[in-house]
């Protein structure tokens, strides 16, 4: 290297450091540093060197996360230290047995309590991880225990696996084990992603992490949004082990690995217990699948002595949880139709348990997603669960395919009012073309109308507005300012109080305000922010609605999508008339005052988060948004204030490591009263 300056020498393992520690804090920690913008800056500058000077680029760069040449295939890879895996449990008494085997073997009293360390069951691919002199050399499968698949390539890409151990006090020699997983949200984005475009969506989040690390070409496998978590340690050498699992995992926490947050030490078999039950009822809010609790003996003393049997240590155990997949009969398809007119295939089965509810019906998304499950009504299929997300339908059995089970056909004409069903190039979502004709979309609309959010009409239920509209009393949203009191009360379970009551709430509902209505007219893809963005840009609906896709494209937030929606839901004349009934039944709000004073936070964003005291989160997004500020869900370096209220967690420390500025509810209120 003696060609190479020595300041540049010097800036270029500075670079490397700190791109690893910010790399730690937002992959590891989830508590970004820095802003991404400067990290890409770092980055860059690290790749400009490292372009100039290629013989200081070493393996473990930051910059070597990216994937590399594809390879032909795998090669096999020997554990020095079997893989084990583990035996389960299901039910509490099995768990109890296997906390009296143990203590049987170690002539512990029945009475005296074990120490373990509680873990959640990820549902992803094992891997093992060999770092020799603090760096990654290899990384593998679980294969059968013994002999995995080298997929190296394919770890480094994961931004939580360190490619060198953080500080300088580590083992010569490390094996570190752990679990390699996609969290939901990412599973879902890229399901979604491949719906649209045709790809084959994975079967669930395991799959999608098993497919993603069986990549040859670990640029592919860079795409992926994994992440790894560590559990154990299989090789290790040349320094003192730490006495317990627990200690073990602290440790691993330290040279930079991602530790379950949900870990735990406890003392006996019904903390255990206590411990599933805490987990179980937490396992739908997790952003990954677990699939059970692993229980394990803290004291690596003991674990030793209790030892294996066959393939699984005698000082662990999987509790299962209930599972997320089950088989059912698909007994018939339904077609819905939504509020912009999709029409959704949804499943009818044959009631099943599953992910812990009873499940009856599940989404079957569109004609494209049919097809690709090739599922016939009368046949087997595997229904899913997971967290809350609507169950969905995986695949067909097709070894069950009964005599006589019918293709499912896609209709052409929409079940409820019979227009044509058509769909756009390019979309997979097929829509009913009748618009307000459609029964189905008017009860939608008027839904959408009546929701808190929106026109906020207390009492209008969905059940209601069904019940409306299937008796002809209102065909529009503009017809709910013509109910009569006696037409109400004739209808079915609708006492004089109630309907009284209702009368009040939609007159009230007069009174609103320029975001509010235009959210409420459901122009497709305008949401609560799209039309307080409105509001605050063009002042008053008719300057909305005269307004062209030009001068709509040039507001913060609206595409071509956008655009295009709201001049098509202004040019159609149905529209336009309901817009005229509800001015003329006295729909009214203030228009808004464009001056810079009137709207003195236009152009900055506010997060709000933590628990807000004196007033509701909603409240003051509102009174943020009439000032003319955006109000988002996430702190970046283009946040301009966070309100945190207490209880705030990572978007407050986001904030502050950003040196943005934080407000408390009562600075806020002040501040808004002083504006
Ligand atoms: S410990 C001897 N801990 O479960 C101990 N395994 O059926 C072996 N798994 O192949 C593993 N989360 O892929 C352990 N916190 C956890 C785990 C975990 C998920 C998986 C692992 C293993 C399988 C065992």
């Amino acid at each position: 290297m003696l060609n190479i300056p020595e300041a540049v020498h010097q800036r270029y393992q500075r670079l490397k450091s700190e791109l690893n520690h910010h790399n730690h804090a937002y992959y590891v920690l989830d508590d970004p540093s820095i802003p991404d913008s400067e990290y890409d800056r770092l980055m860059r500058e690290l790749q400009d060197i490292e372009q100039q000077y290629s013989e200081l680029r070493t393996p473990d760069s930051p910059s070597q996360r990216v994937g590399g040449v594809a390879l032909d295939s795998f090669s096999q890879v020997k554990h020095e230290v079997p893989m084990l895996s583990l035996d389960n449990a299901f039910s509490d008494q099995e768990m109890s047995d296997f906390d009296r085997r143990i203590k049987d073997r170690i002539n512990l009293e029945s009475s005296q309590h074990l120490a373990y360390a509680c873990e959640p069951k990820l549902d992803g691919v094992a891997v093992s991880l060999i770092y020799e002199q603090g760096l990654l050399m290899r990384g593998a499968t679980r294969g059968d225990g013994s002999v995995g698949e080298d997929i190296t390539a394919n770890v480094r890409t994961i931004k939580s696996i360190p490619l060198r151990l953080r500080g300088d006090d580590f083992p010569e020699l490390l094996e570190v084990r752990g679990e390699i997983y996609m969290p939901r949200e990412g599973f879902n984005e890229f399901n979604t992603k491949a719906r649209e475009t045709g790809d084959k969506p994975f079967v669930n989040p395991r799959n999608a992490a098993a497919g993603s690390l069986r990549q040859l070409d670990s640029k592919i496998t860079a795409t992926r949004p994994l992440e790894m978590c560590a559990y154990s340690v299989g090789q290790y050498q040349g320094s003192q082990k730490p006495d317990s699992h627990f200690a073990m995992l602290r440790m691993l926490g330290t040279l930079g690995f991602k530790i379950n947050q949900h870990i735990k030490q406890v003392e006996g078999i019904d903390a255990c217990e206590d411990y599933y039950q805490q987990l179980a009822s937490l396992r739908d809010q997790l952003d990954y699948d677990i699939d059970g609790i692993v229980y394990k003996v803290n004291d690596f003393k003991l674990q030793e002595r209790l030892g294996f049997v066959a393939k699984a240590p005698r000082w662990a155990i999987a509790r299962k949880f209930p599972a997320q997949e089950e088989m059912t009969r698909l007994l018939d398809v339904e077609f819905q139709v939504g509020r912009t007119g999709a029409v959704t295939p949804v499943a009818r089965l044959e009631p099943v348990f599953v992910g812990g509810v009873t499940v009856g019906n599940a989404t079957l998304h569109n004609a494209d997603e049919i097809n690709r499950l090739g599922v016939c009504v009368g046949d087997t299929v595997i229904v899913r669960r997971a967290g809350d997300v609507i169950p969905q339908i995986v695949k067909a059995v097709l070894e069950k395919r009964p005599q006589g089970a019918q293709p499912i056909i896609f209709p052409e004409r929409c079940p409820v009012c019979q227009s044509s069903v058509k769909r756009t190039e390019g979309e997979a979502v097929a829509r009913c073309t009748g618009g307000l004709f459609c029964g189905a979309q008017t009860k939608e609309a008027i839904k959408h109308y009546a929701s808190r959010k929106a026109m906020d009409i207390d009492g209008l239920g969905d059940k209601l507005v069904d019940a409306l509209v299937d008796h002809d009393l209102i065909y529009s949203v503009a017809d709910l300012y013509e109910l009569k009191l006696e037409k109400l009360i004739n209808l079915e379970r609708m006492a004089q109080k109630s309907a009284e009551n209702l009368l009040n709430s939609i007159e009230a509902s007069k009174q609103t305000t320029l975001p509010k209505f235009l959210f409420s007219l459901g122009i497709r893809e305008v949401g609560e922010a799209t039309a307080q963005t409105l509001a605050n840009n063009f002042g008053t609906l008719d300057t909305v609605i005269a307004a062209t896709a030009e001068q709509l494209l040039e507001v913060e937030d609206v595409g071509p999508i956008v655009a295009r929606h709201i001049v098509d839901f202004f040019r159609n004349p149905d529209n336009l008339s309901i817009v005229e009934a509800l001015r003329k039944s006295g729909v009214q709000w203030k228009d808004i005052d464009q001056t810079a004073q009137a709207l003195p936070l236009k152009g900055q964003t506010w997060v709000l988060t933590g628990t807000l005291e004196t007033m509701s989160r909603a409240e003051a997004k509102d009174r943020l948004q009439q000032f003319g500020a955006k109000v988002a869900g996430s702190v970046s370096a283009k946040t301009h204030a966070v309100v945190a209220g207490p209880s705030a967690g990572s978007k407050l420390n986001k904030a502050q490591a950003l040196d943005i500025q934080v407000l408390t509810e009562q600075s806020l209120i002040d501040f808004l009263d002083n504006l």
